[in-house]
């Protein structure tokens, strides 16, 4: 399954929660999450994570691959059965090309070069087969206005999550702008749903009016220490109300992270979209799409 996330202007947080999502992602010994950077204006990860990117590592190798890959790669079940081990590696191409984050998560990270991640993601956009391999990828898109290589990515998705600061004016306009044309993937089998970001006093129902009825799937609180870890920084948390979460959730869970707002806005996020392949709909419209164009 492919969950795009991206944002339509400003920066509220896209990367923040495509990691966070990945990182959340409910998994099984099949499914590898993996955190595609498909950011046409350049990559955080690597630099967030002090990581140096080499020829087979990374979004420019990962476009390159998928334009000289065959269309259907092997599933990871049929890898499994013919007794590899590791299977969950070997039946996604995707992951050779993924570098490991601390922590343990797999990412595909963009360059910082604008010009070279445009062209990977215009790539990429054009042949997505080894982006389709993956069993649970979430893409980070960036921006993704109407015409953007971004939002050409978007189409290959089951599920596009579009984050948004509604309670600033500019974004609400920009919003409302864009929503038709959102709206429009569903036509191609794209679930889309909105997530909020920042301080906004309008309720869920009043965000979907001006936004072409897209439903909110998420609000998304400002977390300081949250988005510090995503970051790759390990920051204590200073506030009395995070300190007494964290000993909460010590005492019940000592490795749990949810007392994190954004983590735990990310994993019920990544659960709802989970829920959305066990339903099917989105490849199941897709395939009747792509069934009346053959
Ligand atoms: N929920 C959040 N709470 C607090 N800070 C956040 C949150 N999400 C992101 N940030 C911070 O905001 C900045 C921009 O986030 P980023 O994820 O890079 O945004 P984008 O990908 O939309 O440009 C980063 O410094 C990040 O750590
Ligand atoms: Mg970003």
């Amino acid at each position: 399954m492919i969950v795009a996330v991206c944002s339509l202007s400003g920066a509220p947080g896209v990367t923040s929660l495509a990691t966070a999502l990945a990182a959340c992602w409910p998994s099984t010994p099949l499914t590898v999450p993996v955190l595609v950077e498909a950011d046409a204006s350049g990559g955080d990860i690597a630099s967030w994570h002090g990581i140096g990117l080499d020829g087979d590592t990374g979004l420019v190798s990962l476009a390159a691959a998928s334009r000289a890959s065959a269309p259907v790669p092997a599933s990871a079940e049929a890898w499994a059965q013919a007794g590899v081990q590791d299977a969950a590696s070997a039946g996604v191409p995707l992951l050779r090309h993924a570098v490991e984050l601390p922590g343990g998560l797999r990412a595909v990270p963009a360059p910082a070069d604008p010009l070279e991640a445009g062209r990977a993601v215009d790539a990429l956009a054009r042949s997505p087969h080894l982006l389709k391999s993956g069993r649970a990828t979430v893409v980070d898109v960036g921006r993704a206005v109407p015409g953007s290589a971004g939002a050409a990515l978007l189409r290959h998705a089951d599920a596009a999550v579009v984050l948004t600061e509604p309670g600033d004016l500019g974004s609400a306009v920009r919003l409302r702008m864009c929503a038709p044309v959102l709206a429009s993937l569903r036509q191609e089998g794209v679930r889309v749903g909105l997530a909020v970001a920042g301080a906004c006093p309008h309720a869920d129902s009043e965000v979907s009016r001006v936004a072409s009825a897209l439903p909110v799937w998420a609000r998304i609180p400002r977390d300081e220490v949250g988005a510090a870890l995503v970051r790759g920084e390990h920051r204590a948390p200073t506030r009395l109300r995070d300190r007494v979460a964290a000993w909460r959730s010590r005492y019940r869970d000592p490795d749990g992270l949810e007392w994190m707002p954004l983590v735990r806005a990310a994993k019920a996020l990544a659960e709802l979209c989970d829920d959305f392949s066990g339903i099917g709909m989105a490849s199941g419209a897709r395939n009747a799409v792509e069934v009346s164009a053959a």
